[in-house]
């Protein structure tokens, strides 16, 4: 009897791992290609904590908010000179960044990348002799930006 009961609870174990599979189709094209190409450095959940890579994860969207922020987030050197060299394959990447993973930061309105924004951003990976000032600028000018569109 005992063993029954053991039996019909690996039973229901197996129905568990059965069921997980259709959770399998969570992990999307763009999900995989973030995991495999990215993810390593920014964290699978977008949180790459302690380090000096930055968390993308309810703070990326944060650039967003002006053209120029844009245009930041797909020239670093660690999108714009990815080994994905596909443009449109690479929008999706970053669509998923900031639909799946910008969260809270995410500005209302945001436009998805296009293959040909990636395309003609791509060809100028951020070359500046101060990185961390330069992204300092651009994420202050995008916030000030964030700031007049919700005090409208
Ligand atoms: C080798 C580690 C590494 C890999 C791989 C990598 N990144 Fe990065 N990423 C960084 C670092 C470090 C920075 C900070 C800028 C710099 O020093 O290049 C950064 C900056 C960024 C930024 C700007 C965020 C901010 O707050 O300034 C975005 C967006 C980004 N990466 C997305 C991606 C995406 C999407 C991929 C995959 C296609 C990717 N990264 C692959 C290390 C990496």
């Amino acid at each position: 009897m005992a063993l029954g009961v053991a039996a019909s609870g690996s039973v229901s174990g197996q129905a568990r791992a059965a069921d997980a599979v259709p959770n399998a189709t969570v992990l999307d094209h763009p999900r995989v290609g973030y995991l495999s190409h990215c993810g390593g450095c920014h964290g699978i959940e977008g949180y790459s904590g302690n380090t000096f890579v930055p968390t993308l994860r309810n703070a990326v969207g944060a650039f967003a908010c002006t053209d120029e922020g844009r245009e930041y987030l797909i020239r670093v050197p660690g999108v714009s000179m990815s080994l994905i060299r596909d443009d449109q394959e690479l929008a999706d990447i970053m669509n998923f960044v900031m639909l799946q993973l910008a969260g809270t930061s995410l500005p209302k309105g945001f436009h998805p990348y296009t293959a040909v924004e990636i395309h003609e951003w791509r060809q100028h990976p951020l070359s500046v002799p101060d990185f961390m000032t330069h992204r300092g600028q651009v994420l202050e000018r995008s916030l000030a930006a964030c700031a007049r569109a919700t005090d409208k």
